[in-house]
């Protein structure tokens, strides 16, 4: 097809950005190559070294993220991993736990299954018009049995970003935990653990922190002292014991750790310091802001963002009037080579709150090498499928 690009416009970003940065990968493999060993498990220089790296790394996270403590920097394979490590760690029987209707599925389905088997009960809060949660609306959903508050800080379908500073503040003020999905903000909004009473925070690397797949974290405040293993296994510590150590952070963490994810989010972490993430955001709001301005003009297209994108990370959702969202992906695949995210993407109650389900919306997500020309593109292929659609 006349224009089709030779790589595909990729804008599933949200998904997990793509490319990554080729230095950060260079590094990455160079380093791997240099220190890949089992890090604090031998007696060897080397392991040292890999430790070394490991603990440096937790230095890194926990400066990057507001935090005052390396050693309650637990790595984990994900944010969704991470979150299931809290909720594990953290509810007891007969907990109540207050929670958004803008969660991911990474947080409904750990609640629903901790429901199922009798342990704990929830409520969720609405979110409003524009996609934003009321702090009010979290304060008044609290019980004097609720044990945790978890908020998504950034909607992976509206973009918009949470208010959990304030929201911090009052869960501290009433002795409830705050827990964090920052899953699609870390990297691009900055992030103030100690400062926003956050509990813990649970987040990826491979979003917009721009490291490989596979390795995420668990970033803990310094109070939350209860909070139990949920998996046992070896640490590299305490060996002739049969009981898994309690020291943070090998309390949280099991097995030989994913050294060379850790090594890329070192990397990734180098990079957005150098980069600067408000830059970066900077740039991806001014691309969305164009992306949303074309999309408002064209005939035929359902646009479920406000024309407002402040408090918002760089991602819309939109529909062709009259068309499954599928469809219109696969043309904006097949046709236009154009990568996005269509569906419910894994957050099912945003999509019953806007209409949108069950077929969802078509996502749109925008990244650090996404160029004006991708949007054009998009704009133009978003023209003619609404035209077609129109016309049959
Ligand atoms: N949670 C990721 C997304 O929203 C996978 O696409």
């Amino acid at each position: 097809m006349k224009d089709m690009p030779a790589r595909p416009v990729y804008l599933d970003n949200a998904a997990t950005t793509f490319p990554k940065p080729a230095s950060v990968l260079g590094k990455a493999i160079a380093t791997y190559r240099r220190i890949g060993v089992s890090p604090g498990r031998g007696g060897y220089d080397l392991a040292a070294e890999a430790e070394e790296f490991v603990r440096e790394t937790r230095r890194k996270v926990a400066h990057f993220f507001g935090s005052s403590d390396p050693d309650r920097v637990i790595f984990t394979g994900n944010a969704t991993d991470a979150l299931n490590i809290a909720f594990q760690g953290l509810l007891h029987p007969g907990d109540h736990v207050v929670s958004t209707r803008l969660e991911h599925n990474s947080v409904l389905r750990p609640l629903y299954h901790l429901r199922q088997k009798g342990i704990i009960e929830y409520d969720l809060v609405r979110f409003d018009g524009k996609g934003f949660v009321d702090p009010a609306d979290i304060i008044a959903a609290i019980r004097p049995d609720t044990k945790l508050v978890v908020v998504t800080h950034a909607s992976n379908v509206l973009g918009t970003v949470q208010p959990v500073r304030e929201i911090g503040r009052s869960c501290a003020e009433r002795g409830v935990p705050l827990l964090v999905d920052a899953a699609q903000s870390a990297g691009v909004v900055p992030i103030d653990v100690d400062d926003w009473h956050v509990a813990a925070l649970a987040f990826t690397g491979h979003k917009s922190m721009l490291a490989p797949t596979g390795i995420g974290g668990l970033v803990l405040a310094r109070q939350v002292e209860n909070i139990e293993s949920s998996r046992f296994g070896g640490t590299g510590i305490n060996s002739a014991s049969p009981v898994h150590t309690r020291d943070f952070p090998y309390r949280l963490e099991a097995g030989t750790l994913n050294l060379l994810g850790i090594i890329g989010l070192s990397g990734s972490l180098d990079y957005l310091e150098e980069a600067g993430i408000e830059a970066v955001h900077a740039r991806e709001m001014e691309l969305l802001g164009k992306l949303r301005e074309g999309l408002s003009l064209i005939t035929g297209i359902d646009l479920y963002s406000v024309e407002d994108l402040s408090d918002h990370v760089a991602l819309l959702t939109a529909n062709v009037r009259g068309m499954d969202p599928h469809d219109a992906g696969a043309i904006l695949d097949g046709d236009f080579n154009i990568a996005v995210r269509v569906g419910l993407h894994c957050a099912p109650l945003v999509h019953e709150d806007l209409g949108t389900a069950p077929q969802g919306t078509i996502r749109f997500s925008i990244g650090p090498f996404n160029t004006t020309r991708h949007i054009d593109l998009v704009l133009k292929a978003m023209k003619e499928i609404a035209r077609h659609a129109g016309e049959g």
